[in-house]
């Protein structure tokens, strides 16, 4: 059966870095406190120029340079994303615009932090009935817009940023073996946000009732763990994988505790999971196509290698994804 490889990667991060010691000044809050309990010590917020779609063209522009296409090859673009510049049009038709990737359609794709791999698992079905299409797979955001600056329990963990890949349809042995996604709506309470667009400068203004993050951290913590922890035991036993044949785990990069917490339960040892969380905290659906830019750029992705993906995230939603790269 036909199912997605990816051809190409790309990234691209905000130029202005925000330190654990710039926060101090500006929380009641510490170096000391935010590593230890997050394992971030910095994280890039957005400027000027760097809204959502313009940090999703950059990365797009990469991949597609990876892969040896132009835009004009795009048959479609999806961006998962929780921080569009606007509501309408959606980020994906800002990004076409503005590769002039004529002949792709384009949409968003809201599933939180699960946002990038729900876009790939679209893509892959896509690819399934119709393997010669192109497909540029987005996970993009700007969270520092949407965050509480005041408030210390959400401020020190999120970041900006975009990740790239384009996928191809194809029937070798490399590329997607398996994938799950799950949601469950009930707990939506437990990690939200009202107010969506992120161009509205009137909604960044502080006190502005339901245009930040707002988060019950300990219990999405405990769910987080149990929920990806599972949804990779089901992908490995689908694919009748044992663990131990897995070259690299990307998990969603939210919180080195959660990341060590996913290894403890799969019996992984630290070196075979990747993390930058340290660097970029919390950049919702981007984190994970950021980290496969990076893994394949520095040498850590080698072809034929088994590359596990899980993510969860607001809604909540979570899944895991299978490749062979
Ligand atoms: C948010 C998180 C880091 C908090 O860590 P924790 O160990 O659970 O800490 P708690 O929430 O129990 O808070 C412990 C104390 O630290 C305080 N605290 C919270 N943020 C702080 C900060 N930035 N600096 C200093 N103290 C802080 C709390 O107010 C609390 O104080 P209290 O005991 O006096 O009430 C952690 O729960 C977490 O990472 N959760 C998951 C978040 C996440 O990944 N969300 C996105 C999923 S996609």
């Amino acid at each position: 059966m036909n199912h997605a490889v990816i051809i190409g990667t790309g990234s691209a991060l905000p130029e202005r870095v925000l330190t654990n010691f710039d926060l101090e000044r500006m929380v009641d809050t510490s170096d000391e406190w935010i590593t230890t309990r997050t394992g971030i010590k910095t994280r890039r917020i957005a400027g000027k120029d760097e809204n959502t779609s313009q940090l999703a063209s950059r990365a797009a522009r990469r991949a597609l340079e990876m892969a040896g296409l132009g835009p004009a090859d795009l048959d479609c673009i999806i961006v998962g994303t929780i921080t569009p510049d606007m509501t309408m049009p959606s980020c994906a038709c800002l990004v076409q615009k503005e590769l002039a990737a004529n002949r792709a359609f384009a949409f968003d794709l809201n599933a939180a932090c699960s946002g990038f791999l729900f876009s790939l698992d679209v893509a892959d079905k896509y690819l399934c009935a119709n393997p010669a299409m192109k497909i540029l797979v987005i996970g993009a955001e700007t969270l520092s817009s949407r965050v509480n600056w005041q408030d210390r329990n959400t401020c020190v963990l999120f970041g900006d940023g975009a990740g790239a890949c384009v996928v191809t349809g194809t029937k070798a042995e490399r590329g997607i073996l398996a994938s799950r996604l799950f949601a469950d709506g009930s707990l939506w309470e437990l990690l939200h946000l009202e107010a969506a667009p992120s161009l509205n400068q009137e909604l960044r203004r502080p006190g502005q009732e339901g245009a930040a993050i707002r988060m019950a951290g300990r219990e999405v913590f405990k769910i987080a763990v149990r929920a990806m922890a599972d949804a990779l035991q089901q992908v490995l036993a689908e694919a009748q994988v044992e663990v131990g044949r897995v070259g690299l785990v990307i998990p969603h990069q939210a919180n080195i505790r959660i990341i060590k917490s996913l290894a403890d339960h799969l019996s992984l040892p630290m070196e075979k999971i990747y993390v930058n969380v340290d660097k970029y905290g919390n950049t919702s659906a981007a984190t994970i196509p950021i980290a496969i830019d990076e893994a394949s750029r520095t040498g850590r992705l080698r072809e034929g290698d088994l590359l596990l993906l899980c993510s969860f995230g607001g809604g909540f939603t979570w899944g895991a994804t299978l490749i062979r790269w």
